[in-house]
């Protein structure tokens, strides 16, 4: 009858959708859920607190993370927890009143994160303060490996054998700390029959655990926990990865060797390692990341979807981050500040416009802002696209910074579309000389507004009407750039564009300024020539005259050129 219970209910787990995020996923019958990170601190009342726990561990064979039970009343049924092998996190129980944990099938703690720091199994003040309930019993009779970290039993006041288990045999670091204080009182060994010792008792050949006291009866070194037998098939629970039964070190991996052919092949029988064991695919919302799933990318990949397969793959350059940028209705974002920078590390987009006024720059005593250190402003850097709702607005910028190269990889802003708006403004800024967005190549929507900059010299040598594209506005309407330093005046001052540059214009003074080159680039910089001719590292010229270099394996060709393009001449 149970069994037949227990397979309906697997049955049901794999036909039941992910209703919520918190359940769990079923993969080849094992079935893995997510654990929890809240230690002592829990949020809602008490049931709800329970019915979540039941929803999110109801059948779950292994949990990713850490299983936390604490603030429960002595009524609460806990057989849910029954299904659970392996905890990968920690294990904490505290200030329970309930009399025994049902934890029978439980084999193994990873620790791959503990309690404190330093225990993968926590159990605390369990007794009810005015009255006689309290955690009698531990039920962990299968637990066999504590694989990190140590144990933290005080303070329960009806428990008493606790401190009869043979700890040393279960925790696998020999330093990790063993600290049983202020339970109750030892009893006559209930229970403790039943705890299989599956370490010191073996014969000095096994190198890990045994199923007997011979020296032929030690355990497959891919076991944990122990086993029934010497092969990897007969683990309790497995060290590394559990492939279809077979405790194995790696799962098949998603490229092998071919030994006809001498050459790494796709693997048709590839798996990937989710948890502990070996999967085909990985469970839904998972990402594959080589031959793992993982629940995010890592922060040098982003997310594609290939094949149908979600895939993490590495970022050309920086991966695409959008970011919000500051908005008036906020108070605390009205512009960047020195509260808000670092909330732009590592922004490719901003979504919004990016004011900087007097009160962010200089600092708000008012309210408390220090003023913002122009270093910091070189987190703008990393941005190519500003986009949405208003623009890049500057009314205040360091004195000590003259110009806007910060934003030297802005590419493209976008203002907005339907209202008259301004896409570029920059006002009354007496330390700028130069304006140094060097990648500027698009203005969409949006006026360009740039007065009052005193000492501003080289933005008129810029083709703005190109920026701003063709559009139906006037243009007298889009652009009003007047009242800055005077022509003549950066004329006498020598502000004025390097002579590598082409009649396009510049952002600023040096050849790394220039909207085109009249020569040849190379890396961003006008340069007079490539090295067809010369150097060790010969180059070729692209149409658009960019200096690239010749395929290392070319030979160095003396007078005449080494490669006109990718491909070497001979
Ligand atoms: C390995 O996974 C299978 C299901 O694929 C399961 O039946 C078995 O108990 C697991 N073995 C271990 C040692 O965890
Ligand atoms: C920024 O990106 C770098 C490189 O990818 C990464 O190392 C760093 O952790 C990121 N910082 C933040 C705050 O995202
Ligand atoms: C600026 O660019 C526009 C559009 O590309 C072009 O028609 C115009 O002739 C250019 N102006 C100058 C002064 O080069």
């Amino acid at each position: 009858m149970t069994v037949l219970v227990k397979k309906v209910q697997q049955l049901l787990s794999i036909l039941l959708p992910c209703v919520l995020q918190l359940c769990c996923a079923q993969t080849q019958g094992v079935t893995i859920c997510d654990g929890t990170k809240n230690s002592l601190s829990t949020t809602g009342n008490s049931e709800i607190q329970y019915n979540l726990m039941k929803t999110r561990y109801n059948n779950c064979d292994i949990v990713m993370g850490n299983l936390e039970i604490t603030m429960m009343d002595h009524t609460r049924d806990f057989s849910f927890l029954e299904s659970i092998k392996e905890v990968t996190g920690y294990i904490l129980f505290a200030v329970n009143e309930f009399s025994r944990l049902p934890l029978d099938h439980l084999r193994i703690i990873r620790g791959s994160t503990l309690y404190e720091d330093q225990y993968a199994l926590a159990v605390m003040v369990n007794y009810q303060r005015d009255g006689e309930h309290g955690l009698q019993e531990l039920g962990l009779t299968h637990l066999t490996e504590i694989f990190r970290g140590g144990v933290k039993i005080i303070q329960n006041k009806y428990l008493s054998y606790a401190p009869q288990v043979n700890w040393l045999d279960i925790v696998k670091d020999g330093s990790a700390q063993i600290m049983i204080e202020d339970n109750g009182p030892e009893s006559e060994c209930t229970g403790l029959d039943s705890l299989t010792v599956t370490k010191t008792v073996c014969a000095p050949q096994c190198s890990g655990r045994c199923f007997g006291r011979n020296p032929s009866e030690c355990c497959h070194v891919e076991c944990a926990g122990g086993c029934t037998g010497p092969k990897d098939t007969d683990c309790f629970a497995c060290r590394n990865f559990n492939n279809s039964g077979s405790c194995v070190p790696q799962c098949p991996q998603t490229v092998i060797y071919n030994k006809l052919t001498y050459r790494m092949e796709p693997n048709p029988n590839a798996k990937y390692q989710y948890g502990s064991i070996c999967v085909t695919q990985c469970p839904k919302n998972f990402v594959v990341d080589g031959s793992s799933c993982v629940s995010n990318c890592p922060s040098n990949k982003m997310e594609v979807e290939k094949n149908g397969v979600k895939t993490c793959e590495p970022c050309k350059g920086l991966c695409p981050k959008v970011c919000h940028g500051t908005s008036w209705t906020d108070s605390n974002r009205e512009t960047v500040d020195a509260r808000n920078i670092e909330s732009f590390i590592n922004c490719t987009k901003i979504q919004g416009s990016l004011n900087f006024l007097v009160t962010g720059i200089e600092g708000d005593p008012f309210n408390d802002v220090p003023p913002l250190d122009p270093e910091k402003l070189k987190i703008f850097n990393t941005v190519e696209e500003i986009t949405g709702v208003y623009f890049l607005n500057i009314q205040s910028w360091p004195a000590s910074m003259s110009d806007l190269s910060v934003f030297s990889n802005l590419q493209t802003i976008r203002g907005r579309k339907r209202y008259k708006s301004y896409a570029l403004l920059v006002v009354k800024i007496n330390s700028l000389t130069s304006l140094g967005l060097r990648s500027l190549q698009n203005i969409n929507n949006g006026a360009v507004y740039i007065k009052g900059n005193k000492n501003l010299c080289y933005h008129d040598t810029v083709n703005w009407t190109r920026l701003l594209g063709s559009r139906p506005q006037k243009r007298s309407k889009l652009l009003d750039v007047t009242d800055n330093q005077k022509k003549d005046e950066c004329v006498k001052e020598n502000h004025v564009c390097h002579p590598l540059c082409s009649s396009d214009g510049c952002w600023g003074p040096g050849p790394d300024q220039c909207v085109s080159c009249k020569k040849y680039s190379r890396g961003g910089t006008c340069v007079p020539d490539c090295m067809f001719l010369t150097g060790s590292q010969r180059e070729f010229a692209t149409k658009s005259g960019e200096c690239l270099p010749c395929h290392p394996e070319c030979k160095v060709q003396e007078g005449k050129e080494t490669c006109t393009g990718p491909v070497c001449l001979t």
